[in-house]
C-alpha cells in the first residue's frame, strides 16, 4: 500500500504578467471566481482529497493570501454583533487550522520548478501533491483527489493531463504514454513546450500533479529548460523508468486563469453551475447578449 498523500505545496510565486496591471500590488491567486479567490479552491480541492497540509511557496505582493487563511478577528466580532451568521460562516470557512500551513518564500521567480524545490524541506521524505492555483478545476471527486485514489493503488509519481489541440502544444508540459489501463497510462517521456511539430503527443500537464520526493534531488542541480527556467517537467521526466509514473486524464471541467479569457470563462461557468447564482447569471447573460 502506498503512502498517503498528506501534504500539498501551492506555488504562488510566479509574477503574474499575463493579468498586469491588476498583479504589479496583487497576487494573480487572489483574483476571484464569484465570491472566492483562486487560492481558496485549491485549498479547498485539496481538504476534499484528505490532504490538510500545506506548504505556500510565495514572493513579495502575496502577503494578502497568508491573511485569507488566518482568523480576521475584527471582521468576525462585527458579524457576531450584528448578527450575520452566513457571513461569518464564509468568513471562518476559509481559515486553515491552526499549525497546518506553511508560507515561505521564493526569492526571485526562477521557475515552476524551482518553485517547488523550494518547499522540500516542508515535505521531507514523502509523497505529496503539487496544485498550481491559477489552474481551475471543478469536478467530484476533484481532481487531486482522483490522482490521490490513483496513486493510492499504483504509488510512485501521477499526474493529471488532458488533450488540448496539437497548436497550444508548445504552451504546456507534455507526456509521452502508452495505452490507457484501468484508467490510467503509463509515461514513458515528458518535454516542456515543445513546438507541435515536435510534441510527442498532444496530452497536456494541467497542475495537479503527486510526486515522489526523489523529485527534490533532481531539482537540486538547478538546471534551466525552457524559456531559461527552472522546469518541474524537467525534473520529473528524470524519474521516469526509475519508479512508477502515471498519467491520469481528468475529464472534469477545467478553466486557465493565467489568461484573460480563460479567467473570465471561469467566472461565467462557476456561476453558471453554483445554484446560488445560476438563474440569475442566465437572465444577466441573455440581457446581455440581446442588448
Ligand atoms: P505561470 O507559468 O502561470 O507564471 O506559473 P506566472 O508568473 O504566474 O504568470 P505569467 O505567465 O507571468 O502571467 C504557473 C504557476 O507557477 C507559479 C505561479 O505562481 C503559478 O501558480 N510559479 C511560477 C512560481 O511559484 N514561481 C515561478 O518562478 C514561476
Amino acid at each position: 500500500m502506498a503512502q498517503r498523500v498528506r501534504k500539498a505545496v501551492l506555488p504562488v510565486a510566479g509574477l503574474g504578467t499575463r493579468f498586469l496591471p491588476a498583479t504589479k500590488a496583487m497576487a494573480k491567486e487572489m483574483l476571484t471566481v464569484v465570491d472566492r479567490p483562486l487560492i481558496q479552491y485549491a485549498v479547498e480541492e485539496c481538504l476534499a482529497a484528505g490532504i490538510e497540509e500545506f506548504v505556500f511557496v510565495t514572493g513579495r505582493n502575496k502577503g494578502a493570501i497568508e491573511d485569507h487563511f488566518d482568523s480576521a478577528y475584527e471582521l468576525e466580532d462585527t458579524l457576531v454583533r450584528r448578527k450575520k451568521t452566513a457571513e461569518l460562516k464564509q468568513t471562518e470557512d476559509s481559515t486553515i487550522k491552526a499549525g497546518n500551513a506553511i508560507f515561505t518564500r521564493q526569492q526571485k521567480p526562477l521557475g515552476l520548478g524551482h518553485a517547488v524545490w523550494c518547499a522540500r524541506h516542508w515535505i521531507g521524505r514523502e509523497p505529496f501533491a503539487v496544485l498550481l492555483p491559477d489552474e481551475l478545476t471543478i469536478d467530484k471527486p476533484s481532481c487531486i483527489g482522483q490522482l490521490v485514489a490513483a496513486h493510492d493503488k499504483t504509488g510512485g509519481n501521477v499526474v493529471a493531463v488532458m488533450n488540448v489541440p496539437r497548436e497550444q502544444t508548445k504552451s504546456y508540459g507534455i507526456a509521452a504514454v502508452k495505452p490507457e489501463k484501468d484508467g490510467l497510462q503509463e509515461i514513458t517521456g515528458m518535454v516542456e513546450k515543445p513546438k507541435p511539430e515536435e510534441a510527442p503527443s498532444t496530452l497536456a500537464l494541467i497542475g495537479r500533479y503527486v510526486l515522489t520526493p526523489e523529485v527534490f534531488d533532481h531539482l537540486d542541480k538547478h538546471e534551466t529548460g525552457a524559456g531559461g527556467e527552472i522546469q518541474l517537467t524537467d525534473g520529473m521526466a528524470k524519474m521516469i523508468g526509475q519508479q512508477p509514473f502515471h498519467a491520469l486524464t481528468y475529464r472534469g471541467q477545467r478553466y486557465d486563469c493565467g489568461n484573460r479569457l480563460g479567467f473570465l470563462e471561469a467566472n461565467i461557468a462557476v456561476a453558471l453551475h453554483r445554484a446560488d447564482t445560476a438563474v440569475d447569471t442566465r437572465a444577466l447573460l441573455s440581457r446581455l447578449l440581446k442588448g
